[in-house]
């Protein structure tokens, strides 16, 4: 089952990022990100469990995919594809003609299950700087 996150999953949330090796989105962050497109940031459930994470921004010209993670101990069971597949329809939904994401380069199985998504490396170089 997939759902928009509510704010409660927060430690259950933050559980799977950290198990996944994602980077836990601070909840102050969180709550930021929760004032403009909740619906964009979705959870699995598995057995009533968040097994999977996935936090989707529209900037009104774009969809970007961030955080995706799944529990090392729900993986291969299309979990992450279905979390994709969701947030794709919500960003239709929204008019959004384009998706982008980032991946690390090293993160070979991250890169080979977005490829079987059909998300293809693009020559881009991230560039960015704190505010
Ligand atoms: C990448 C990740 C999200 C995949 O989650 P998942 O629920 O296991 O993925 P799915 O079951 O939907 O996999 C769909 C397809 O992607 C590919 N795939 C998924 N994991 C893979 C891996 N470790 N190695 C190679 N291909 C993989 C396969 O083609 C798979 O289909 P198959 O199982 O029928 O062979 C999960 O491994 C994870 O959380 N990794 C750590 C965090 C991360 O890398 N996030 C994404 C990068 S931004």
């Amino acid at each position: 089952m997939i759902r928009a996150f509510a704010r409660d999953d927060y430690d259950a949330v933050a559980e799977v990022w950290s198990a996944a090796g994602v980077e836990v989105v601070p909840r102050a962050e969180l709550d930021l990100k929760l004032s403009r497109d909740p619906e964009l940031f979705l959870v699995s459930l598995t057995d009533g469990e968040i097994s999977g994470v996935i936090l989707g921004t529209w900037d009104g010209r774009r969809g970007w995919i961030f955080r995706l993670g799944v529990h090392p101990a729900h993986r291969r069971r299309g979990i992450a594809t279905a979390l994709v597949r969701e947030l794709e329809a919500r960003f239709r939904a929204l008019g959004c003609p384009r998706v982008n994401l980032l991946v690390l380069p090293h993160n070979e199985s991250g890169l080979r299950f977005w490829q079987s998504l059909g998300y293809l490396p693009a020559p881009d170089v991230l560039c960015t700087r704190p505010l």
